[in-house]
């Protein structure tokens, strides 16, 4: 006699969840991004937010996980609570100390980030800026600038810049990244008379709508200014750009698409097309 293994019963396809978790969230914008990229490839799952308390982020992950959960984003303030609690690390996410997607692997907790490159996608296929041989300035040395830096140094730039309010922050992060080329770091003061192609804004001044104090001699003639943070108005630093002789303005949107296509590809081993679903975000934010 021969032994037949029991079919499964017949069911409809199991929904795959993911989340984005942060505090604040209500306001992210990843449901949006990932439900267009599920319907645009045909995959089925669900994406919610999850706000997790500024203590309780490794509970939120693990009740996630324990719930069936297959993965999460991970947003302001938790990146670096995110890589610190992973089984496994990408090399980009132990180089930038932060990780902010998770996937929840048949052994752990994989985890990657995926700024850095959103952002050099964004550069190079939405805007036509690809920074091989640029004078780059990147304001900021929190979490935000680290995650960036490895991307930004892989392009080979010129020069790479980190200018920090407080100058002992932005020499950590020069020592930090020396093994993978140079950065040097200084105050704003610093800056004066010195022109750059492409200054990239990574504080969090543009949350509290605070002015940096920078120089009018910033910005080169043909020279990107690019914000990471976005809004539905430009940020005082893009506005000061644009009357200083910026030649180009960008907000952060296309590297939150960016940043978003490549962890819906490490999640479903499909690739979301990105400019369709920018276009949907800034319709909606005009609306
Ligand atoms: P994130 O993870 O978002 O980078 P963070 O680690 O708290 O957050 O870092 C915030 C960054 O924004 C820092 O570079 C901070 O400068 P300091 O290191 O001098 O604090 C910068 N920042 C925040 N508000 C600022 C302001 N009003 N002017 C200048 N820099 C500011």
């Amino acid at each position: 006699m021969s032994r037949s293994q029991p079919l499964p019963p017949e069911s409809s396809p199991v929904t795959d969840r993911y989340a984005v978790i942060g505090n604040p969230i209500a306001h992210s914008r990843s449901p949006l991004i990932h439900t267009a990229f599920a319907r645009q490839t045909g995959q089925n799952l669900s994406y919610e937010t999850l706000l997790a308390p500024l203590t309780e982020f490794p509970a939120t992950v693990r009740r996630f996980q324990a719930e069936g959960g297959r993965g999460v984003n991970v947003t302001v303030p938790f990146k670096e609570a995110a890589w610190q609690m992973a089984d496994e690390l990408s090399p980009r996410a132990r180089l930038a100390q932060a990780a902010n997607t998770l996937v929840f692997t048949g052994t752990g907790i994989f985890a990657d980030n995926t700024d850095g490159v959103g952002l050099i996608a964004d550069l190079r296929q939405n805007l036509d800026f690809p920074l091989a041989r640029k004078r780059i300035l990147l304001m900021g040395a929190g979490g935000a600038a680290r995650g960036v830096i490895g991307a930004l140094l892989a392009e080979q730039p010129l020069l790479l810049v980190v200018a920090n309010r407080t100058v002992s922050r932005a020499l950590a992060l020069q020592h930090h990244f020396a093994p993978y080329g140079i950065v040097e770091a200084c105050d704003y003061a610093a800056l004066r008379g010195v022109p750059f192609d492409c200054v990239i804004n990574a504080t969090a001044a543009s949350l509290t709508g605070a002015a940096l104090a920078l120089p009018d001699t910033l910005f080169a003639p043909g020279s990107l200014a690019y914000d990471m943070m976005y809004g539905d108005r430009a940020t005082p630093f893009l506005q000061f750009a644009q009357q200083h002789g910026a030649a180009h303005c960008a907000d952060g949107l296309g590297m939150l698409v960016e940043q978003a296509a490549v962890a819906f590809r490490l999640w479903r081993q499909v690739q979301p097309q990105t400019q369709p679903v920018i276009g949907q975000l800034r319709v909606a934010a005009h609306e």
